[in-house]
């Protein structure tokens, strides 16, 4: 517990990072099961944005758990605390002025409650990339769900632990008989009619 701190405004604020960046800073939240291709179309969002020249981050599940997040497990706890570290770092480069992209199976819906109640207003779009347990498992990209049938692999999302379907995402993509490609134009599709780049 820190405690004896103060807060610091800084001089430049968001608003005029932005401004130097030309684009409405924003954290895309996806969320969805393993092997819904999250982590797949985020990249594609992330390529299609920078080809626009637009500035953003891509943290994503499994690359974080091997960096800030090394050591936490898949408890219900310890995704709690994952997401609220991730919550807590994409504030930080939206602050920056970038389009955030996350990638994340957020499995509990008040885990992405608290996130997006720490981002500020208007700058939360929260993505339901939505693929059928059934197709997930058939897909199994790591052999993960092989693993967790077998019970190799406790609490295994969608398996022993829960997930939690979004019920009001700002942006719902069934990512079953679409493209990559196709998904991805989706979400971009959505942040230029909402004036974020
Ligand atoms: S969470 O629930 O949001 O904290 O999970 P996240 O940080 O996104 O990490 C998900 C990736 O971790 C791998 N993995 C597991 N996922 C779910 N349950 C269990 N038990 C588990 N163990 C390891 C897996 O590669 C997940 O990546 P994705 O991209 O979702 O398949």
């Amino acid at each position: 517990m820190s405690t004896n701190t103060v807060w610091h405004e800084h001089h430049i604020s968001q608003k005029q990072r932005s401004i130097l960046k030309k684009q409405k800073p924003c954290i895309l939240w996806f969320t969805g099961l393993s092997g819904s291709g999250k982590s797949t179309v985020a990249n594609a969002v992330e390529n299609q944005l920078f080809a626009m020249k637009k500035h953003t981050y891509l943290l994503d599940g499994d690359n974080v758990r091997q960096g800030l997040n090394k050591g936490l497990s898949f408890s219900e706890e310890d995704r709690i605390e994952n997401i609220r570290r991730v919550g807590e770092v994409a504030n930080l480069f939206c602050d920056a002025g970038l389009v955030v992209v996350t990638a994340f199976i957020s499995p509990f819906a008040k885990d992405r409650q608290m996130v997006r109640d720490m981002a500020m207003q208007g700058q939360f779009v929260e993505v339901f990339i939505d693929a059928p347990l059934e197709v997930c498992e058939q897909r199994d990209p790591k052999g993960l769900y092989k693993k967790a049938r077998a019970g190799e692999i406790k609490d295994f999302t969608g398996i022993d632990s829960p997930y939690e379907v979004p019920v009001n995402p700002e942006l719902h993509v069934v990512n079953d008989g679409i493209s990559i490609e196709e998904a991805a134009t989706e979400v971009v599709a959505y942040l230029k009619k909402n004036a974020y780049i």
